[in-house]
């Protein structure tokens, strides 16, 4: 009988996948070679790519899997919770924040912290509520301590963030706050700046507003104004 201890083999499907998406796995030297093994050999010492390739481009599913087992950077071992993104898979809004904090790591759910309360009102205001819009963070993880996203950590999870956009397709993304902006469109800009016009994200140009995020509005309420305005 087989030992419940030992680890599976990966068929050559769940291998490609992993492989697609940078993901480092293992394969026993000492089981007997299969059909694939010398194409996955190579394949295994190949560096991981930095994009997703179409031909194995994951669903939802396959990538929610793959962000709640990742182990690319650091936050992996401080997390409780991934945070993959919560909302309408087919929503033409969507909503990109910085990184859980405590509250999101309990629960692995963006944005139900006080923040989160002030971001519900803020789309209710807009005539939108969370079920209706999709939410997601620039990192998966918690960054201990709620310190900002190191370059790094952004870098590692760029790639999770990038596919559910593909997946989502929204007609407009909401960056909310200076890290989402800043990774987003790739500038060191302050908020105040980038607000108030629309810019375009990725290759097929994708509007993009960006406003103040929920956590400095909690600390500055002189500036939901202008977040309204939004
Ligand atoms: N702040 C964020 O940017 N994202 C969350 O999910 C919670 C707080």
């Amino acid at each position: 009988m087989a030992d419940a201890s030992e680890p599976r083999l990966l068929e050559p499907r769940r291998r490609r996948i992993l492989y697609a998406m940078g993901i480092d796995y293992w394969v026993r030297r000492d089981l007997p070679a299969s059909p694939c093994a010398v194409a996955d050999s190579v394949e295994a010492r190949q560096p991981p790519p930095r994009a997703f390739t179409p031909a194995v481009a994951p669903g939802w599913e396959q990538l929610q899997q793959a962000v709640s087992s990742c182990s690319r950077c650091e936050l992996s071992h401080s997390r409780r919770h991934t945070v993959f993104g919560t909302g309408d898979q087919s929503a033409r809004v969507m909503v990109i924040g910085e990184a859980p904090g405590e509250e999101e790591d309990r629960q692995g759910i963006p944005f139900v912290g006080r923040a989160g309360g002030l971001l519900n009102q803020m789309l209710l205001a807009a005539g939108l509520s969370r079920e209706t819009v999709y939410i997601a963070n620039i990192l998966k993880c918690r960054p201990p301590g709620n310190r900002n996203p190191s370059p790094q950590e952004a870098q590692a999870c760029h790639d999770y963030l990038q596919q559910q956009i593909r997946l989502l397709q929204p007609q407009v993304i909401l960056a909310v706050g200076g890290v989402s902006a800043a990774n987003l469109l790739q500038t060191d800009r302050s908020v105040g700046s980038l607000r108030g016009r629309i810019h375009h994200y990725g290759a097929s140009g994708i509007p993009l507003v960006v406003t103040y995020h929920p956590s400095y509005l909690l600390r500055r309420p002189a500036e939901k104004a202008k977040t309204w305005d939004d």
